[in-house]
């Protein structure tokens, strides 16, 4: 009976969205420091909600994964140990690394295998986070609630007069919300109907009366926040994705997109005893914000759509000895390049699309993600400018891997104060175009790929992705080449897949490859064109693998839905 009253309190609390009594304590992540990590994966349990215990994936625990602590300049090892049931990959979001490193698409890891990346850590101070990528798997897995925040330490922070005591006056928070069943269960939906911070439904955190940084991560799959507080408070900004500001910025709301991370101070010094509230202000969000829109029913219909809801109940606590009092006046001092050092400028467009599977999607210039085509060769070295030109009707927080670039315009005019530093995700809102300069140094690889793509995760698991590989390639260049050579259709297929190839290459053999990269079927060919059955085959990717009579061969990647 008491457990009946207490579900539907809390289905009265998600359905409404108001604040009920009730909370829970903040859960925050266990720290590991070093310069060798061991991550284990695996499908375990968590009690959320009351009631049944809920499958999660758990990183070194059973929700959510361990925040580690890096030093700039350290050579770090991790060893990522693979326990689930399912193939997964491990990404360094945020981070400069060479491309085999970054845990991307391309790096998968099988069950009960370990992956074990190393590579000298190169990035400023700031929150970064480890989460998983394998393709069109993204949204799947970060609703089991695989993933981590990464804090790394430079001698410029360190230097500066700011909060840095872990879960005391420094608090880390990733949020993400989600859908449950009857049973308690995830539901992988776009948008769920109750807020989790650090895993939590309805935090509550003590904090001391003084000046207190929150590290903030749009840990979600789809949703923004428009953070502020309850009783409207300044709060100051000092980081953007990838590093300090070179002050810090004063403002009353601060628009979080998916993939995206801010630092921010908070004053409450002199308020021992009192209570506020960090909240999403998502009723201020326009519908094309994810977020800001407000379903009456379909897969989308959430409970906390264009709503104002808690992120986390704060109670100001006793103040600690050695309180940081005051916000410092200057940061850092960023230099951005000159727009007038690109080599060149990049055009990426963003369109609606009603190609794919399960109608609209979104279309990163025109296409949708090819696992074999890399869309950009980016010379060693070169400054570049990015322009991302969108006409979809819909907002796309940005992401590109490898690199932390500087924003030069969004739709022509410079960022404000608070994203004029560091970033590796940019949100670029309906219908605008976006402008960014970075430099590709370090790490040319003409094989290995990164990533660039929509960070909400249903979107780039629908193919709102591109790739680039660093350095002059010839080797990637003629790879294109040759599989321009293959046409394959429909991808996504239910069963049957065409290939055509030019006409004087006739193919011997086909070959269907899984993600494990095990041959799950072969035909036996003499034409350069064919239809092929594979409908036996379980849904997920593939690879196809044509071999023509010299020995030559030709491979796409393509989704049996
Ligand atoms: Cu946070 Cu390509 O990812
Ligand atoms: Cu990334
Ligand atoms: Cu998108």
């Amino acid at each position: 009976m008491k457990m009946k009253l207490l579900f539907a309190a809390f289905l009265a609390f998600t359905l409404s969205g108001s604040l009920y009594a009730q909370y829970n304590p903040l859960v925050i992540p266990d720290t590991m420091v070093g310069t060798t990590f061991n991550l284990t994966m695996r499908d375990t349990f968590t009690q959320i909600l009351t009631g049944n215990q809920t499958i999660t994936g758990g990183i070194n625990g059973s929700f959510w994964g361990p925040t580690m602590i890096w030093n700039k300049g350290d050579v770090v090892h991790v060893n990522v140990e693979n326990r689930l049931t399912d193939t997964t990959t491990i990404h360094w979001h945020g981070m400069h690394l060479p491309a085999i490193m970054d845990g991307g698409p391309h790096q998968p890891i099988p069950p009960f295998t370990t992956w074990s990346p190393y590579w000298q850590v190169d990035n400023n101070a700031a929150l970064y986070w480890y989460h998983p990528h394998l393709h069109m798997m993204a949204e799947e897995q970060l609703t089991m609630g695989l993933g981590g925040m990464i804090i790394v330490r430079d001698p410029i922070e360190s230097a500066l007069a700011l909060p840095r005591t872990y879960g005391v006056d420094d608090i880390p928070l990733a949020l993400s919300d989600r859908k449950f069943d009857a049973l308690n269960q995830f539901v992988v939906a776009p948008y769920g109907d109750s807020m989790m911070t650090n895993g939590v439904v309805r935090a509550e955190h003590t904090i001391p009366a003084q000046v207190v940084r929150l590290r903030l991560l749009d840990a979600g799959t789809e949703r923004s926040y428009n953070i502020g507080f309850s009783d409207g408070r300044t709060f100051y900004v000092i980081t953007t994705d990838g590093g300090l500001l070179n002050a810090p910025v004063p403002v009353t709301r601060f628009l979080l997109s998916a993939g995206e991370r801010v630092e921010i101070l908070v004053n409450c010094t002199g308020q021992n005893g009192t209570t506020v509230d960090l909240r999403a202000f998502n009723a201020e969000l326009t519908p094309q914000v994810p977020g800001g829109e407000s379903f009456a029913g379909g897969p989308f219909a959430n409970a906390l759509g264009h709503i104002n809801f808690n992120i986390l109940h704060l109670n100001i606590g006793a103040p600690t000895t050695g309180a940081i009092a005051t916000v410092p006046a200057t940061l850092t001092t960023n230099t951005f390049w000159a727009e007038s050092s690109a080599a060149l400028t990049r055009t990426v467009t963003i369109t609606d699309s009603t190609v794919g599977a399960g109608g609209p999607t979104f279309l990163i210039n025109h296409k949708l993600f090819q696992m074999d085509e890399i869309d950009y060769h980016v010379p060693l070295d070169n400054t570049e400018i990015w322009e991302v030109k969108s006409t979809s009707g819909f907002g796309h927080p940005f992401h590109i891997h490898d690199v932390e670039f500087h924003i030069l315009t969004i739709n022509g005019v410079a960022p404000p104060a608070y994203q004029n530093g560091w970033k590796d995700v940019v949100f670029i809102p309906s219908n605008q175009t976006v402008r960014f300069i970075a430099k590709f140094n370090d790490y040319s690889d003409s094989l290995k790929p990164y990533m660039f793509h929509c960070h909400i995760a249903l979107h780039e698991d629908l193919g709102m992705m591109g790739q680039f590989v660093v350095g002059n390639s010839p080797a990637g260049i003629m790879n294109k080449v040759q599989n321009r050579k293959m046409k394959l259709y429909p991808n996504p297929t239910k069963g049957l897949l065409y290939f055509e190839m030019d006409e004087q290459i006739t193919i011997s053999k086909a070959t269907v490859i899984n993600m494990h990269g095990q041959v799950v079927k072969e035909f036996d060919l003499n034409d350069s064109k064919a239809e092929l059955n594979v409908s036996t085959l379980a849904t997920g990717l593939y690879f196809l693998r044509l071999t023509d009579k010299s020995g030559g061969s030709y491979i796409k990647s393509y989704l049996m839905e």
